[in-house]
């Protein structure tokens, strides 16, 4: 019998962009997670599931096993840390930068900057290796309101077209990653069932190549 793979994708960009590439490997789901309430989504491969999680929960679910591979984006992995992931691919999708941005008109300010992001742990390093101090304040999104009511000096966020940043009338002030999605695989699961995983990654690379 084929091992079951599952494998972990949070709904929205990410699913979008990694279907026509799970396609080329010949799986599809059977339900559109668009419409469906299901979060276990059967494909056309009877040994291959996927489970529709939230983003940032993606490494956490491939860490302890509960989904053998997932997606997630290079800004989602650099928060969590490796522990317990291999990152075998780069998938070349969702594709943008980690950035701190400010508005573009501002003050000089006295005393500590205060940052606001949901990337606590990437913040804190990237302004620990600068050696400067802030103050790290913790949002869930929509960090590119935090400078425009007093919440925060600066935000540390991804920008892609940079529209966001514009129409709230900030700028980038210093690049910290190039971000896209990789495929991540845990690490029991690459030496028990490392033959299937090991297939799969040879198929999504060579639709990477072709995509
Ligand atoms: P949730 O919807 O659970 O709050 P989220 O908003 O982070 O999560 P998405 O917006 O789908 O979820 O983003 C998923 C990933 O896509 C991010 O982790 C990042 O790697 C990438 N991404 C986010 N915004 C962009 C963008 N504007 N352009 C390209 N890639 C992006
Ligand atoms: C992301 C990100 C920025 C925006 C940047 O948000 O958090 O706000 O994209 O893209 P841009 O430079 O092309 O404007 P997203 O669209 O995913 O919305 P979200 O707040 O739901 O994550």
């Amino acid at each position: 019998m084929k091992n079951t793979l599952t494998i972990a994708l949070s709904k929205g960009r990410i699913f979008e962009e990694t279907l026509p590439l799970l396609k080329r490997a010949g799986i599809e789901p059977t339900d559109d997670p668009n419409k469906s309430r299901k979060l276990i989504l059967s494909t056309t491969r009877d040994d291959v599931k996927l489970v529709i999680i939230r983003a940032a929960d993606v490494p956490t679910y491939v860490q302890y096993g509960a989904a053998d591979m997932g997606v997630a984006g290079k800004d989602v992995l650099m928060e969590h840390g490796g522990d317990g992931l291999y990152e075998p691919l780069d998938l070349q999708i969702a594709k943008c930068k980690l950035m701190v941005a400010a508005p573009v008109q501002r003050s000089k300010i006295s005393g500590r900057l205060r940052v606001a992001t949901k990337y606590l742990n990437i913040t804190r390093q990237y302004f620990a290796q600068q050696g400067t101090q802030v103050e790290l304040i913790k949002l869930y999104g929509s960090m590119e309101l935090a400078p425009l009511v007093g919440l925060a000096d600066y935000i540390v966020d991804l920008v892609d077209t940079g529209n966001t940043l514009k129409a709230n009338g900030l700028e980038p002030t210093e690049h910290i990653a190039d971000i896209s999605s990789r495929l991540v695989v845990n690490k029991a699961s690459m030496k028990m069932k490392h033959a299937s995983i090991q297939g799969f990654i040879e198929h999504m690379a060579a639709a990477v190549a072709n995509n």
